[in-house]
């Protein structure tokens, strides 16, 4: 890093207070045009404005690039928010539910998971909720999942439960929490571990708890079309010092230098350069400052995103009510505070017309829609490729999986975005019921 007093810092400390202040007053003036039946309503729209990418400017001026003091402080703030003791920030969403498992199945922890022990898991969540148990030697059982909450049915996880089982992994999908009372309960009674995909509802409680923070590990991403945005980046949170004093040791390289524990480690190896003393069988999943930066920015938005995000649901709720005879509506879990990442529903099988219809009518009026999350897994060709069990034969995931969609939501939808999307949707229903 430079030194902060060299002439050279001096002239990047003007330039920087330059360039921050044409991308203020250039960004600040933005806003979303939207013409009905000409402009896409797009699927994600990232809030990103002047403030992240003047913390970033700030940052890469400094030369301060890869993981440090912003990361740092975005990880204590990002784990105060959720009501965590820790918060280890990664590159990804995907990253940090490797990083779960990988500490979980970790031969330095004590009472580990065993490799090919059992794991249970909704048949609809993202391929890589999934990949890392397989990665990490486990065997996924895929359980079916709720229609209209799309999360795990609870008595079938429970039914799922073998003498193999080790851990329990729900996903909080679109937004919406699991049903959390009943699945520490599973938990508890059966002395699983309990790691919880909340990669799509930061913010989001169960009986005014926030979800990450019931399980053993809570998982978070970053990506951009989530509440909080570092482009691509992601969050492990934890309250158990054990499964955080690991996690920092695998995700960077398996060094200890981000240990609380480093110096005692040292002391036992002292042929070894501290600095270069390879503890664990580490990964790089580090994030930049740059990820670090937007972290903090973002953070300060989330609950008025979030806000809009419910008034955006509720009203099309009210306003497609009237369709339910032939679409499964989204409908928060009872207890739950849900903060709808996206608007899925499920088309009916005895509607007067078939998803395709209506997904194609909405592309044409310039809605974007695009299927439930990763649909149902094991009906993907990498479902072949390792050992898996499904509890039964999954009746609600194949038919979220085929007639199910879903439409952006976003902080930027306009109250006449909203109101368009909802009737597009009620002109196709009554051309396709007056038939
Ligand atoms: C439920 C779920 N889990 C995991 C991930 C992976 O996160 P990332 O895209 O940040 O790797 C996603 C991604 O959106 C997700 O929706």
């Amino acid at each position: 890093m430079y030194n902060e007093n060299s002439k050279l810092m001096k002239k990047r400390k003007i330039a920087l207070s330059k360039i921050q202040k044409i991308i203020k007053d250039t960004l600040s003036k933005e806003e979303m045009k939207f013409i009905p039946g000409k402009s896409t309503i797009p699927l994600m729209v990232p809030d990103i404005s002047w403030q992240e990418i003047n913390e970033a400017m700030d940052s890469m001026m400094k030369t301060e690039f890869t993981m440090g003091r912003k990361v740092r402080r975005f990880e204590e703030n990002y784990a105060k928010f959720i009501g965590t003791n820790d918060g280890i920030m990664v590159n990804s969403g995907s990253s940090a539910n490797l990083l779960a498992l990988s500490v979980l199945t970790n031969p330095r922890k004590k009472d580990p998971i065993e490799a090919g022990t059992e794991i249970i898991c909704p048949a609809i969540g993202w391929s890589t909720t999934f990949f890392p148990m397989v990665n990490t030697g486990l065997v996924p059982v895929y359980v079916d999942i709720d229609l209209g909450t799309y999360n795990i049915n609870t008595d079938k996880a429970e039914a799922a439960i073998s003498d193999k089982t080790s851990a329990i992994m729900p996903v909080h999908l679109n937004g919406n929490p699991c049903q959390m009372d009943r699945i520490c309960e599973i938990a508890d009674k059966h002395d699983l571990y309990l790691i919880e995909d909340t990669c799509e509802a930061h913010g989001s409680d169960f009986k005014g708890k926030k979800t990450g923070s019931f399980g053993d590990i809570g998982t978070f991403s970053f990506y951009i079309s989530h509440h909080l945005t570092t482009i691509e980046g992601g969050m492990f949170v934890t309250s158990n010092d054990e499964i955080a004093e690991i996690a920092k040791n695998l995700r960077a390289f398996g060094w200890i230098r981000d240990m609380k524990s480093k110096k005692e480690i040292a002391n036992q190896y002292q042929e070894l350069d501290e600095r270069f003393l390879f503890y664990n069988l580490g990964f790089n999943l580090r994030p930049t400052e740059i990820a670090g930066s937007f972290g903090l920015q973002q953070l300060k938005k989330i609950n008025a995103n979030i806000k809009t995000r419910r008034a955006n649901a509720k009203y099309w709720l009210s306003r497609l009510k009237q369709f339910e005879d032939f679409l499964i509506l989204p409908e928060a879990t009872k207890g739950a505070n849900h903060v709808w990442q996206v608007f899925p529903m499920t088309v009916k099988p005895d509607a007067p017309f078939s998803k395709n219809e209506i997904v194609n009518y909405l592309k044409e009026k310039g809605v974007e829609t695009r299927p439930l999350q990763s649909g149902n897994m094991v009906d993907h060709p990498s479902a072949k490729l390792y050992k898996h069990r499904t509890h039964d034969n999954l009746p609600n995931a194949r038919l979220a999986s085929k007639n199910g969609f879903f439409f952006g939501n976003f902080p930027q939808m306009t109250k006449e975005m909203r109101q368009y999307i909802a009737e597009t949707i009620s002109e196709f229903i009554s051309l396709k019921s007056k038939r």
